[in-house]
């Protein structure tokens, strides 16, 4: 008596079929089970067969050999245990062969019986779907999470008898269903907003280019000057999710073990703001099966790295691959993990240990204590943030002349309007952002004119700019000509970009 039934590994975060065999032959009751395992799916031999016990099932005595294919691939977790217990039940004529016919299980078993929540669900069902399967089947507790994929009936099962039930067709029970409007993929309330903010107007402009053309962002300035105010609205300037951004955030959070059964979907940009004593695996992604890491959690959203200088300088420069590629890769010995990591960085630092450097009223650290300070981020990192801005103290005067600052909604409308015009003109390209362009696209999309030349050459100088610092200069400038619906790069957009270095400038060339 031979059986199959179908499940799914999760790879990254994309879903691998994986077949589940029985075979059930004469000779001593032995119970098998091969297949590249590692140590959770060799122990569902224990729990499938303890859990088939409790539920009912007896079992002739009988060898039960299960085997998980494709063999080279490394089989973790615990879903395997459904898919596990249903090829047995089928084996022994429990369930009809062609009843499992596209249908895809997972879901981990307890000892009597029970359907527990797996992680990755999401990109497993999405995967189900992609390949034809007509139902999935799979914890009760992730059920709402998988119907977030139309187009495939997906059923959350308590027990291992409600399942043999749902297959020989002897019960009622309905496939999970969300409909399209209620995934609203919009904005949840957090009640963050911009016009929170009193002043800091340049602050804000400058906030508003980085968002535009997704350019990463630190910002220098002495405690309580309204860094982190700040870095945690961005989220709201930045356009609403799709519902194909939203998917794969989600399947993010899925195989993280992060989505909870209340919703089915992150609507919400992430923001992710790890402390500064963050390890490099949790930070990046890791860990003996990896998981992913804050970078990969930030996807499509802001990593607000607060306090830049106490964060571990190793950990640090694991950011900057996936600042490179927009994921990040994980080798172990049992294969290669990718995660996606597009995300805006947002970095705030204090300018030295006491935080008032150069305010020499509030500051007595020593030009080399300072030195030592800023020396802590690392040139490259430094490389890939295009936008460095000092955030001064809004004054009494200004709190209290506090008029109606303008509202995330407003800024957002500006910068969806700089984006659609990167949209469009990227369109053949392979990147979406100005802040992506390399040296040889920067030559074909920033052209300047004349003047424009002369006073970026004259700045060049004057500034003693490096190479990067040009390239970087004639991205930001491209966005802010963006923001003016300008396609020629004009005299007054290359000067701001150009004020958007001169900090870095300021404390960390001299
Ligand atoms: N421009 C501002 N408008 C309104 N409140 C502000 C402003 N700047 C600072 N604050 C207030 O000061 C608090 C501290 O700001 P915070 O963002 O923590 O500063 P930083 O991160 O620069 O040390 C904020 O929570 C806010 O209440
Ligand atoms: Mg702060
Ligand atoms: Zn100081």
């Amino acid at each position: 008596m031979f059986s199959k039934a179908l499940s799914a590994a999760v790879n990254g975060i994309d879903g691998t079929i994986v077949s589940v065999e029985a075979d059930v032959s004469d000779g001593l009751p032995i119970f098998d089970l091969v297949g590249y395992l590692g140590s959770e799916v060799r122990e569902a031999r224990e729990r499938v067969r303890i859990s088939l016990k409790n539920s009912g099932y007896k079992l002739p005595a009988k060898r039960i050999t299960i085997n998980l294919s494709p063999a080279d691939l490394r089989k973790e977790g615990t879903a395997f245990d459904l898919p596990i217990a249903v090829a047995i039940l089928t084996a022994f004529g429990y369930i009809p062969q062609e009843n499992l016919e596209k249908t895809l299980f997972i879901g981990e078993m307890s000892l009597n019986g029970e359907i527990n929540k797996v992680n990755g669900v999401l990109p497993i069902v999405y995967t189900a779907y992609r390949l034809g399967f007509e139902r999935c089947i799979v914890p009760i507790d992730n059920g709402k999470e998988g119907a977030a994929v139309q187009g495939i009936d997906v059923y959350g099962v308590k027990n291992l008898q409600e399942t043999v039930k749902l297959l020989n067709n002897d019960c009622i029970l309905e496939p999970y269903f969300i409909h399209k409007e209620d995934l609203a993929y919009g904005d949840e309330a957090d009640n963050l907003d911009f016009s929170d903010v009193t002043g800091q107007e340049l602050t804000k402009r400058a906030i508003e280019i980085a968002a535009s053309g997704m350019h990463n962002i630190l910002m220098v300035g002495p405690p309580g000057a309204g860094k982190t105010m700040l870095a945690k609205r961005i989220p709201t300037i930045m356009p609403v999710l799709t519902f194909e951004e939203s998917l794969e955030i989600s399947k993010v959070y899925s195989v993280a073990g992060l989505l909870n059964n209340s919703r089915s979907l992150i609507q919400k940009r992430p923001f992710r703001s790890p402390h500064h004593t963050i390890t490099t695996a949790a930070l990046a992604g890791g860990g003996r099966t990896p998981l992913p890491g804050e970078i990969s959690l930030a996807h499509f959203g802001v990593l607000f790295l607060d306090e830049l200088p106490e964060f571990n300088s190793n950990t640090i420069e694991t950011l900057r691959q996936p600042l490179e590629e927009n994921e990040v890769t994980i080798a172990r010995v049992q294969g290669t993990y990718r995660y996606p990591a597009d995300f805006m960085l947002v970095a705030a630092m204090n300018p030295c240990s006491c935080g008032y450097y150069p305010d020499r009223n509030k500051c007595g650290c020593s030009p080399n204590q300072v030195k030592r300070y800023l020396g802590k981020i690392s040139r490259p990192l430094l490389d890939r943030i295009d936008i460095c801005i000092e955030v001064l103290q809004v004054n009494y005067k200004e709190l209290e002349n506090h008029k109606l600052a303008e509202t995330s909604e407003n800024i957002r409308a500006r910068v969806m309007g700089a984006r659609d015009i990167q949209l469009s003109r990227y369109k053949d390209e392979k990147f979406y952002f100005n802040s992506q362009l390399t040296p040889k696209t920067i030559n074909q999309y920033c052209k300047l004119g004349k003047k424009e030349k002369i006073l970026l050459e004259k700045a060049f100088t004057k500034m003693n700019l490096t190479a990067r610092a040009y390239h970087r200069i004639l991205k930001v400038s491209r966005t802010i000509a963006d923001l003016d619906g300008c396609e020629v790069i004009k005299e007054k957009h290359l000067s701001e970009a150009i004020c958007y270095r001169s900090l870095d400038k300021k404390y960390w060339e001299d």
